[in-house]
């Protein structure tokens, strides 16, 4: 049995120090050849990521889906979209992954549904006051004809969270609430259906062997009574309040979602091993955002403040400490997340000079964007100092690479609808859901048997690609590699960090077990101590400069 394997025989508590990595299935590898990413292209990559050296995968949505917001609409939650493969495609892949040692993780995405999905089809046929609409969010309009929406709440996306349906009879309807695209129609988390709806789901998944849920808009499912008024400030963004004193929107973190986390938990303690739930919730403060960690909810929490951290030392400092406090003051571990597929890469949003919500995304026309070797030296720096740091880290897929934001999207190429809803005001996140580069000198750089992409990869993604990396010592890829295999080696995830407060200003400096890290994010240059480097974000000498981080190993441990 491989070390790998041992793992997953034994540690129950995995996912307190595990590496996640996220693929985004439609961006990661094309097995039929049609420029979209599918679950065989998964499977038959598999190697790379066991050599890479993470604990377990996450999967966005591959389910049967319209793909109006890239599967995050869902047609059938227990059932795979043909643009993706089959179940017999799926449990190949759970069987591969699991031989080689990761856990699989998958999406679940119990705010909404596609309105293609059963539920809202019924809905739309039963009319008004039927149980088929108690499933969903369906109200009267106001105004003397109904023609105001039931209140000014606006979607996530840009535009009214209420679209007007049209009576069988063609009369003007009923409303019903979408905090996203309006082909996502919200359901309603009060209606017992809908609970014993996704216990199944969850089963059917359990029973494939999943190993847990990455659980989608985890702060959205309970809106508060009587739907009261709320204007998003929109230089904040709009999940939620991006500070700790800005007003939490009444649809999100409302108490009642706590009920539903005790209730999948239960459903995932009547299975055998260690399965989870990791949380999407857009939440601040942090000792809010623990409440969805205590003991008998979930078991991580995607930790947004920090990746929402800018690039400077006391913040940085700061945001590390209170995470490992308010977590731990549950009994959980902080997690650590520096880019997903809602999110500029980090390796040009450290950089940027200029605030650009989450989901407004950046394009052609942004001004002032950054130096992209500067840049994706920052990068680096921070990925290394988080994956030292306590607890368990999300990577996801294309950052071993160092791949920057794609900013030359046609606009005739873009598909998130976020750039339709708002008119092409906000570029939104296709810049982060590029396909990968596999091979430089192949057509696609390798992401797609048949040469295709379903949008454009940018022409510097050649010197990016992942062959030409895993040869190159100090390429991004091996950065990575031995970070992991070094985290690993010193167990540094289930080390306490203690703090060394007599670095200069702008260097951070903290020990995890035996290994120092120093991270000059904004300081002068300072002399590089003495100690075997283990680990160097770029090649240092006698000093180390900002933007820069190193693991020392402590003297006498070797
Ligand atoms: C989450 C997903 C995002 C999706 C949204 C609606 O925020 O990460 O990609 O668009 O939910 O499901």
């Amino acid at each position: 049995m491989n070390h790998h394997a041992e793992i997953l025989d034994h540690a129950s508590d995995w996912w307190r120090t595990a590496v996640i990595y996220q693929i985004y299935p439609r961006s990661f590898a094309d097995a039929s050849g049609d420029g979209i990413g599918d679950l065989r292209g998964i499977t038959d990559n598999l190697s790379s990521l066991e050599v890479l050296g993470v604990d377990a995968i996450w999967l966005s949505p591959f389910y049967t889906s319209p793909q109006r917001d890239a599967g995050y609409d869902v047609a059938d939650f227990k059932d795979v979209d043909p643009l993706f493969g089959t179940l017999a495609d799926f449990d190949d892949m759970v069987t591969e992954a699991h031989r080689r040692g990761l856990r699989v993780i998958i999406d679940i995405v119990p705010n909404h549904t596609s309105d293609q999905h059963q539920w809202f089809q019924e809905a739309l046929a039963a009319g008004p006051g039927s149980a088929a609409r108690d499933r969903y969010m369906f109200r009267e309009g106001t105004g003397p004809d109904g023609s105001t929406p039931p209140n000014n709440w606006q979607s996530v996306f840009g535009g009214p969270a209420w679209t007007r349906l049209n009576n069988n009879d063609g009369t003007p309807g009923q409303w019903f609430l979408h905090l996203f695209d309006s082909s996502q129609p919200d359901l309603d988390w009060t209606n017992e259906s809908v609970l014993e709806g996704f216990d199944d789901v969850l089963r059917f998944w359990l029973d494939r062997d999943v190993d847990g849920f990455r659980v989608d808009v985890a702060h959205g499912l309970i809106k508060a009574d009587g739907l009261p008024d709320f204007l998003i400030d929109e230089t904040v963004g709009s999940m939620g309040g991006e500070d700790d004193d800005a007003p939490m929107a009444p649809y999100w973190a409302q108490e009642g979602v706590h009920d539903v986390w005790r209730r999948w938990r239960r459903v995932l303690d009547e299975y055998q091993g260690s399965r989870i739930l990791a949380a999407e919730a857009w939440v601040y403060p942090l000792s809010k955002m623990a409440k969805w960690v205590r003991p008998d909810e979930m078991h991580q929490a995607f930790n947004f403040a920090y990746l929402e951290t800018d690039w400077h030392a006391a913040d940085l400092r700061t945001i590390i400490t209170d995470s490992i406090r308010e977590f731990a003051a549950v009994g959980a571990p902080s997690t650590w997340v520096l880019s997903n597929h809602d999110v500029v890469r980090h390796a040009t949003r450290l950089s940027l000079g200029f605030d650009n919500p989450q989901g407004h995304g950046i394009g052609p026309k942004t001004p002032d964007l950054p130096e992209p070797a500067a840049a994706l030296r920052r990068a680096r720096a921070a990925t290394l100092m988080m994956l030292a740091l306590p607890g368990s880290s999300y990577i996801y897929q294309g950052e071993e690479l160092g791949l920057p934001e794609a900013i030359d999207i046609p606009d005739e190429s873009r598909e998130d609808p976020t750039w339709f809803r708002t008119g092409g005001t906000r570029y939104g996140r296709d810049g982060c859901r590029v396909p990968l580069p596999w091979r430089a000198d192949a057509q696609a750089y390798g992401f797609s048997t048949m040469g295709k992409s379903w949008i454009p990869q940018p022409d510097e993604w050649k010197g990016l690609a992942r062959d030409t990396q895993a040869g190159d010592p100090t390429s991004t890829l091996s950065l990575y590699k031995n970070a992991l295999a070094r985290r690993r080696e010193y167990a540094t995830a289930t080390a306490t960090l203690e703090w060394d407060a007599s670095t200069p200003a702008g260097v951070l400096s903290f020990t995890v077990g035996p290994i120092r890290v120093l991270a000059n994010i904004d300081g002068d240059p300072i002399p590089l101590p003495a100690g075997e480097v283990l680990a160097s974000s770029t090649p240092v000498s006698d000093t180390l400069p900002a933007d820069t981080t190193v693991w020392i190993l402590a003297e006498g441990v070797r």
